[in-house]
């Protein structure tokens, strides 16, 4: 091979290694996104999460209206450090102790992906959340994704949200007393409906019968 030729090549494989982790940063992005934040962002980004869709009086969770953190060092100090920030919302939580400083920065280069290209950065993202809706009826999975954010990995009431959410917080569920049946009523119906808080969103429009008694068998696994 000619040198010329060899130096082509090396070019050739530093641009495409390079293109190659770039796409791949963005598609961990979306992975963690679909995973950790459509609850409030919505799977579209467009702020229409079912938290906020749920709760009255819920700040705007749109990633695309009067955007405040436009570059990516704000991206990521947003994103890692949440209600810390004092101009911001105390609905966003710090994700700084539970995601690596990679995964902060996959999610940055997302979000601004979203932005720039959303047509296309709607399709990769669609790849995970049909994901997240076929997998959704193992019971842990939805706990993980739907629940644990208020009552806690472990179901101990201690989710990132109960900072926020008091009188009454989140229940600690793996003291609760309900029934099967009451807790299958107040996932479905949500709080209000039962008299209890309506921070307690309903979750019936947004889960079967089937996935609604996944999570219940899979609280009762919390209990011991
Ligand atoms: C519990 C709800 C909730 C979750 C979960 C959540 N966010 Fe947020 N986020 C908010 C709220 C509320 C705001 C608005 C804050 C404000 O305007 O002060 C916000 C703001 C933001 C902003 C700033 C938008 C701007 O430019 O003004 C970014 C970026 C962001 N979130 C990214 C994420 C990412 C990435 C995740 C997942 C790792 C995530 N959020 C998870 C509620 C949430
Ligand atoms: C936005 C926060 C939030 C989310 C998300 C949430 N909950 Fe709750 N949940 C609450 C609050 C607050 C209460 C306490 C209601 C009360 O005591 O009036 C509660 C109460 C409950 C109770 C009643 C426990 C008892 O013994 O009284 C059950 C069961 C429950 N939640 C299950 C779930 C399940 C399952 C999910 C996910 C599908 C979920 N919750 C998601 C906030 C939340």
């Amino acid at each position: 091979m000619k040198i010329s030729n060899v130096f082509i090549l090396i070019a050739y494989l530093l641009l495409t290694s390079s293109m190659t982790i770039e796409a791949k940063n963005l598609d961990s992005g979306a992975e963690i996104y679909s995973d950790r934040c459509v609850l409030c962002h919505g799977n579209k980004g467009m702020g229409d999460g079912y938290i906020p869709m749920r709760l009255k009086g819920y700040p705007q969770t749109s990633l695309f209206e009067s955007p405040k953190a436009t570059d990516k060092t704000a991206l990521v100090k947003v994103i890692s450090k949440g209600v810390l920030i004092d101009t911001v919302n105390e609905y966003m939580p710090p994700w700084e102790s539970e995601l690596t400083e990679e995964q902060i920065s996959d999610l940055a280069d997302f979000v601004s992906y979203l932005r720039s290209d959303t047509e296309n950065a709607l399709i990769m993202l669609e790849k995970h959340t049909r994901k997240l809706d076929k997998t959704v009826r193992d019971g842990r999975v939805i706990f993980e994704t739907r629940c644990a954010l208020c009552h806690g990995k472990l179901g101990l009431g201690d989710g990132r949200m109960a900072r926020i959410i008091k009188n009454p917080p989140p229940a600690d569920l793996t003291k609760s007393i309900l029934t099967p049946h009451q807790m299958g009523l107040i996932i479905k119906l949500g709080g209000q409906e039962v008299g209890r808080s309506p921070k307690m969103p309903p979750w019936g429009d947004f889960m079967t019968d089937n996935e609604v008694n996944a999570v219940v068998d899979f609280i009762d696994t919390l209990k011991d």
